[in-house]
């Protein structure tokens, strides 16, 4: 039987939180500290089950690392010191372990499985498998690749050039890992400009990367050396409090140390233009990343606006609680170019559409995108989380600012990305 969450109305947020690391970098961190020379120290790594996903998968593949309070310590083994697997590598529910993995093992000179749980085994692979085939890589999956589980004989791969069909950090990191180990140059161009951790932290660890506009070229063979990795809070994760601290008035809350790498603060680009009170301060940068601190304060008069086309990579992973936002703006916010969104860890244009609009709201579903126009309240009924992390935790801030009681049924998916998310909100919420 699934758990259920209860929220009842809370009349402001209140205080100044830090959150768990940033998941992206957080993987990220894990498998290029394993595939680089030398010890590699990561601080304030995720130790949600994304990236511990990551974690096991590297470790049965000979790494070793050991945890020290919020420090994980890897042993690297170069390029080519990873060792076959004797069993599936189980990327859970993470997109980002298997398509990253997938990349990485498609060079190595043994066989490998990767799977996961039932929604991550309906997701998409083909995005990857086609450009590594191009490569030489010999990937099997269901349905002509392009559904996990994956099976990987690894082979010798050249580099190409390839343009990305859509903006997808997950594709072009995968390519990036494959072409590390390639021969010659692979030269990646995406349409829109995705996350760029990868890119920042290979160039920390000393790979010269060459970066022109939209397009990034790896040559094959660079090392990676081994060094202290910082992982700041993720943006991700801070988007509820966010969107939360914004839409419930008296709010005022601080983040700390909150990652704000450019081409993941759409989020807070977005409700600035539609007249929420954040303040960014202490912008600084450490191990290539920017990090700052966010203030802010509820009850500012939102405007509702519209999204499109660069800025959806930029605000892919916070459109269920921009949704939520949006409700509480005058007139209507339009997201569209956003079809990605049905791919993820549910299809979460129809999940938050159908669930906003339990709760009363206005909220129209588009194959691409979704409308919302705001009417300034919401009403508690029993909400699905669809298993989706993002979608639960929108639907827990909805839950605050809705009338009566709100019930969010299987709520243990949040400890995907946010382990502790309960205990922060109950540190900020005041009743
Ligand atoms: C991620 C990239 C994005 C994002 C996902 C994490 C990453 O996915 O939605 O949550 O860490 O590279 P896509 O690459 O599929 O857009």
């Amino acid at each position: 039987m699934s758990s259920l969450l209860t929220m009842t109305p809370a009349k402001s947020l209140q205080g100044e939180i830090s959150l768990p690391g940033d998941k992206s970098i957080s993987h990220r961190a894990i498998i290029l500290a394993s595939i680089a020379r030398g010890i590699s120290v990561i601080r304030g790594w995720q130790k949600g089950k994304d990236c511990l996903a990551t974690l096991s998968a590297l470790k049965m593949m000979g790494i070793e690392a050991r945890e020290e309070k919020d420090e994980l310590i890897i042993k690297g083994r170069g390029l080519t010191g990873l060792k076959e697997p004797t069993d599936i590598l189980n990327c859970e529910n993470s997109g980002t372990t298997m398509r990253l993995l997938t990349g990485l093992l498609s060079a190595q000179g043994f066989y490998s499985v990767l799977s996961g749980d039932s929604s991550l085994r309906t997701r998409p692979m083909r995005r990857v498998i086609s450009p590594l085939e191009r490569m030489g890589a010999k990937i099997f999956g269901r349905k002509d690749g392009q559904f996990p589980p994956l099976s990987i004989i690894g082979s010798s791969l050249k580099g190409i050039d390839y343009s990305l069909p859509i903006a997808s950090a997950q594709v072009k990191s995968c390519l990036l890992l494959a072409g590390l180990h390639s021969r010659g140059t692979t030269s990646i161009t995406e349409p829109y400009r995705s996350r760029d951790h990868t890119e920042r932290m290979l160039k920390f660890l000393g790979v010269n990367l060459e970066i022109d506009n939209l397009t990034v070229k790896v040559e094959g063979g660079a090392s990676l050396i081994g060094k202290q990795i910082y992982v700041p809070g993720d943006i991700s994760a801070a988007a509820f409090f966010i969107g939360g601290g914004t839409i419930i008035k008296g709010s005022q809350v601080k983040i700390l140390n909150v990652g704000l790498n450019p081409t993941r603060r759409g989020f807070i680009d977005v409700l600035l233009q539609m007249g929420a009170d954040i303040r960014v301060r202490n912008l600084r940068e450490r191990c290539g990343e920017e990090i700052g601190d966010i203030e802010i304060r509820g009850g500012a008069t939102l405007e509702g606006t519209l999204i499109r086309g660069e800025m959806i990579p930029r605000v892919i992973d916070e459109i269920p609680i921009l949704a939520v936002v949006a409700c509480f703006a005058r007139g209507k916010t339009v997201i569209k170019d956003a079809a990605e969104l049905r791919v993820k860890e549910t299809d979460r244009i129809k999940a938050i559409a159908t669930e906003l609009c339990k709760m009363g709201a206005k909220v129209e579903e588009k194959k691409d995108g979704i409308i919302i126009e705001g009417t300034g309240k919401l009403k508690g009924c029993q909400c699905q989380s669809y298993k989706d992390h993002r979608i639960a935790m929108a639907l827990i801030i909805a839950g605050l600012t809705a009338e009566g009681k709100t019930e969010i049924v299987a709520p243990e998916c949040i400890e995907t990305s946010f382990p502790g998310f309960e205990d922060t909100l109950r540190k900020v919420v005041r009743d």
